[in-house]
C-alpha cells in the first residue's frame, strides 16, 4: 500500500507490523494512529512543523545532568500525572502517589525523629507528624520515610548551592515501632518550576503560570509494602486549582493549623507559636 492522506497512518502502523515485540509493536502502532489524527484534525502547516522540531531540540539542547526538560515537559502536559496515576491506582484503600518532580535529585541525609530540617533559619515553624499504616490501618514498622521542600524563597538546596546549605529541609526517617514519625520544618511556600527554558516559554505563549501549590515531598517505603511517591499539599495555598504540573489530588490536602502553647513549643524545640501538619500514609502490600 503506498502513502496517501487518507490512508497515512494505516500505511506507517503496517511498516511496524513485523516489530518482534509485541508490546513495542503495540505501542508504535497506537502513537501513529494518534499522531497522524492529531496532525490531520488541525491541518499541520510546514512552518509549524518546523516550530514543533525546534522545540523539541531545544528542549533536548536544554537538558543537562541537573536539568532534564523533556521531563518538565511531560509535566506541564499531564503526561506525567497520567502515567503515575495509571500505574499507582489505590481503589481509595491507600495513600494516592504524585509527581516525584526533578528535584529528588541528591540522597536526603539520614536524620533522627524529632530533628529539625529546616537549616537556613526561613521560614514559619511547623512540627510535620504522622503514622504510616497498612490497608487495615495496622502500624507498619521499619518505615523509611524521605522527604524533601523547597525554602521560603521558593528554592530547592540543589538549585540554590552556596545559597542554601547542602540537605536543607531533606530527610530520610525511620519511623517508630507504630510507624509514627515526626520532625521540625517550616510551612511548605508555593513557587515556579523552572521556566528560564523552552516549557517556560510555552507556558507563557499559552498564558499559563509556572506556580506550583505549596507542598512537602514524600516517597515512604516499608519491607512487605508497595512505596509511595506523594506530597502533602497545604490547604490555604495558592494555585492549589491550577498546579503547573495537575499533581494536586483532593485526598493530599491538609490544614496547617497555628498552635500557640510556649510549653510544647520549648518541648519539641520550635519557636513559639508554632504550625502543625500532619500526614498519615496507608501502604498498599
Ligand atoms: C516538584 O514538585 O518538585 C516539581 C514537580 C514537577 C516539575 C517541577 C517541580
Ligand atoms: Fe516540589
Amino acid at each position: 500500500m503506498l502513502f496517501s492522506e487518507e490512508r497515512s497512518a494505516e500505511v506507517v502502523a503496517e511498516s511496524f507490523a513485523g516489530t518482534p515485540d509485541d508490546r513495542l509493536r503495540e505501542v508504535m502502532t497506537s502513537l501513529v494512529k494518534h499522531l497522524h489524527a492529531f496532525v490531520k484534525d488541525v491541518e499541520l502547516t510546514e512552518a509549524e512543523w518546523a516550530i514543533a522540531i525546534d522545540f523539541l531540540t531545544r528542549t533536548g539542547q536544554k537538558c543537562d545532568p541537573s536539568r532534564q526538560e523533556f521531563i518538565l515537559l511531560s509535566d506541564v502536559l499531564g503526561v506525567s500525572m497520567l502515567v503515575e496515576t495509571i500505574n499507582h491506582r489505590t481503589g481509595g484503600a491507600a495513600t494516592e502517589s504524585t509527581v516525584l518532580g526533578p528535584f529528588h535529585m541528591v540522597e536526603s541525609p539520614p536524620r533522627e525523629l524529632g530533628d529539625e530540617i529546616a537549616l537556613d533559619d526561613k521560614g514559619t515553624p511547623c512540627l510535620v507528624s504522622g503514622q504510616v499504616t497498612g490497608p487495615d490501618g495496622e502500624a507498619v514498622a521499619d518505615a523509611v520515610i524521605d522527604v524533601w521542600q523547597a525554602n521560603e524563597d521558593g528554592f530547592y538546596d540543589v538549585q540554590q548551592p552556596g545559597i542554601q546549605p547542602p540537605g536543607n529541609l531533606r530527610g530520610l526517617f525511620r519511623a517508630d515501632a507504630d510507624g509514627r514519625f515526626w520532625f521540625r520544618s517550616v510551612v511548605p511556600r508555593y513557587y515556579p518550576i523552572p521556566d528560564d527554558g523552552p516549557v517556560g516559554q510555552l507556558l507563557h505563549a499559552t498564558g499559563r503560570h509556572p506556580y506550583r501549590p505549596a507542598h512537602l515531598h514524600f516517597i515512604v517505603q516499608a519491607p512487605g509494602f508497595r512505596p509511595v511517591t506523594t506530597h502533602v499539599f497545604v490547604a490555604d495555598s495558592l494555585y492549589l486549582d491550577s498546579d503547573a504540573v495537575f499533581g494536586v489530588k483532593e485526598s493530599l490536602i491538609r490544614d496547617v493549623p497555628e498552635v500557640d502553647d510556649p510549653a510544647r513549643a520549648a518541648e519539641i524545640g520550635l519557636g513559639n507559636p508554632f504550625r502543625t501538619l500532619t500526614f498519615d500514609l496507608r501502604l498498599q502490600r
